[in-house]
């Protein structure tokens, strides 16, 4: 049944639904510090603007709007990511951004004044789909990665991060990080876990190890016509054979082996490449199993490129270990909202976050399960109830 929050969600939702979509696809190009994203951040300082809170920023990209003292302790922080993956979905990170403003408008119409200060945040290149490394701003913002190291990340066209941010990251803010004493993450369900079940939302546990491997595979180029089959060296057999023993060895252990991305030199139909670089993404429930399906994926890599007579270089661009959330609060929340408790295998900035203080994720029932693609949905009263979620979970924790 359709309520007046769900249409003052569809009506906020709709200011930012045309902006960085793809005509063809119906999916999202929101890539971090692009067109599109620094328009949402604009839009991110208006809403923060009609509801009096100003907004502040940590120098690597991330934004944060305030309710109450900016330089207040004990905060808490709720909020998610403008970014998406190439032709993502609409609800991956703006969910949890639009929801926090929705959410802040439904404490104050029920008169609750936070005892704590409540921030809203956007955070930076969440996907990693720009620069290659997910999580970029909080891991930034709490040390996890090096400021220089973020820096000469390049993108496609070669820009920096830095060149993209205007300056080079400030790196890690304990100080700033210091004031937030909870973290809330708000996102769509990325699974097909809600879809038969009545619950609207769940409560994050976990989320799975997992992480990045990029694998260059220099083999030599040739043509395609007069090369004899037995005198070749194609890096794109070793690719191809890697991309199948990944899918293979997740099987076999329950874990996710993906390969979605690769890259092909020169992409030539009728030239033998001499390079294909490949992107392992690999995820497990545990750290154990992730390590042994890496290993065994590297271990077919090698064997294949003896065979073939190329050459491979794999290279770590990010990992991040298993999360386990802070489970009284978990606990808290789900006896709270009387919702369900599960882990997820997406990574999330709330992941980086929970190392450092008491963090804990809502899920978004998802009718379709599917995410990081157009198709992935929310319908707008499942979207109400989260914002109602939200506004209970931030009310029980900013009022003492
Ligand atoms: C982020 O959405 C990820 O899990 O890759
Ligand atoms: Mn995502
Ligand atoms: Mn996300």
């Amino acid at each position: 049944m359709s309520d007046d929050l769900a249409a003052r969600f569809r009506e906020l939702w709709d200011e930012i639904a045309p902006v960085g979509r793809d005509a063809d696809s119906g999916g999202y190009l929101r890539y971090a510090l692009t067109a599109p994203e620094i328009e949402l951040r604009g839009w991110f300082r208006a809403q923060a603007e009609q509801r009096a809170m100003p907004v502040t920023e940590d120098g690597n990209g991330n934004l944060f709007a305030h309710w109450g003292d900016p330089e207040g302790e004990d905060a808490v922080l709720t909020g998610s990511h403008f970014d998406s993956v190439p032709h993502g979905g609409a609800y991956d990170g703006p969910l949890g951004i639009v929801s926090a403003f929705l959410a802040v408008d439904e404490l104050r119409a029920a008169g609750v004044t936070p005892d704590r200060p409540l921030v809203l945040a956007a955070f930076v290149e969440e996907e990693g789909a720009r620069f290659g490394v997910p999580c970029l701003g909080s891991r930034l913002l709490t040390g996890a990665l090096p400021p220089e190291r973020a820096a000469g990340l390049r993108d496609a066209a070669g820009v920096s991060y830095a060149e993209a941010l205007g300056d080079r990251p400030a790196g890690a803010r304990p100080e700033l990080l210091g004031r937030f004493g909870a973290f809330v993450e708000l996102h769509v369900e990325q699974g097909r876990a809600l879809v038969d079940t009545d619950a609207p939302v769940a409560v994050a546990s976990a989320i799975w190890p997992h992480g990045r491997w990029r694998f260059d595979v220099d083999g030599e180029g040739n043509h395609a016509g007069t090369t004899r089959m037995a005198d070749r060296r194609d890096p794109m057999l070793t690719y191809a054979f890697t991309v199948l023993a990944a899918n293979k060895e997740a099987r076999l252990r329950g874990a996710h082996a993906t390969v979605g991305r690769v890259s092909v030199e020169p992409n030539a139909t009728n030239a033998i490449p001499s390079r294909v670089t490949g992107w392992l993404d690999a995820r497990a429930a545990d750290p154990q199993t992730l390590a042994g399906l890496v290993e065994a994926v590297r271990g077919k890599l090698a064997e294949r490129a003896r065979r073939d007579g190329t050459a491979v270089t794999v290279t770590e661009e990010s990992a991040t270990p298993l999360v386990a959330f802070d489970g009284g609060l978990a606990q808290r929340l789900a006896a709270l909202l009387d919702a369900p408790v599960l882990p997820t295998g997406a990574g999330h900035d709330a992941g980086v976050l929970a190392g450092h203080l008491p963090t804990a994720m809502l899920f978004v029932r998802n009718p379709t399960g599917v995410s990081h693609s157009p198709a992935e949905a929310a319908t707008d009263d499942d979207c109400a109830a989260g914002v109602r979620a939200l506004a209970r979970v931030l009310k029980e924790l900013t009022c003492r």
